[in-house]
């Protein structure tokens, strides 16, 4: 990681990056999706599935803004990211503590891109024995989208094709901790 920012800035005021939503704003959006799910799962049983890692904290403020008796698990799954559509499985790295059967599922995802990754996680999920499965993301990126036919049944923001970081997000691994979500001006800077 290049420390090129002058000295007078710290990481939350790093000048390379552009605040697109304040933690203020993603506060108010996260507790309108909280209210929605607690009307719509009211007397069911509800898991929260987060996607490792960029959902952590998403999923750590919505589920505290969602008023129900809910569960929470976690799956990590490798990325198609360099990969053709075609070129095979994702491949689980960390799976449910879980069994789902019969449970109310909501996927908890950090940014849906290409759609790749989720719609294949949803295809193995799908064949657990949920009672429903539904999709939470925080940020919606339709541009890139190639799964057009993956419904987002919860999203946060709906955002331009530009790479963005913290809030959960990352590049290379860093950035994850910002309050914000903001766009990296020069990636060469990353
Ligand atoms: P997809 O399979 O292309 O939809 O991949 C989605 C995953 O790519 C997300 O879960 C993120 O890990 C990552 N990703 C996509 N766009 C961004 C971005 O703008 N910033 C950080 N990560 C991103
Ligand atoms: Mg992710």
């Amino acid at each position: 990681m290049s420390s090129q920012k002058p000295a007078q800035f710290t990481e939350f005021t790093n000048p390379n990056l552009e605040v697109m939503f304040s933690a203020e704003q993603i506060r108010a959006r996260v507790s309108e999706l909280g209210r929605q799910i607690t009307a719509n799962y009211t007397g069911r049983d509800l898991v929260l599935v987060g996607v490792l890692k960029g959902s952590v904290i998403f999923l750590s403020d919505l589920m505290r803004e969602i008023d129900l008796n809910l569960k929470i698990d976690f799956m990590a799954v490798s990325s198609y990211k360099d990969e053709t559509v075609s070129s095979g499985d994702v491949e689980i790295l960390k799976d449910l503590t879980h069994s789902i059967r019969g449970k109310d599922v909501i996927v908890v995802e950090d940014i849906i891109d290409t759609g790749l990754t989720l719609f294949r996680l949803m295809e193995i999920l799908g064949s657990r024995g949920a009672n429903s499965l539904k999709i939470a993301t925080l940020l919606d990126k339709p541009e890139p989208r190639i799964k057009t036919e993956l419904v987002i049944d919860y999203c946060g923001f709906r955002i331009p094709n530009r790479f963005v970081v913290g809030y959960g997000l990352d590049a290379a691994n860093r950035y994850r901790n910002l309050p914000f979500i903001g766009v990296v001006k020069d990636p060469g800077m990353v």
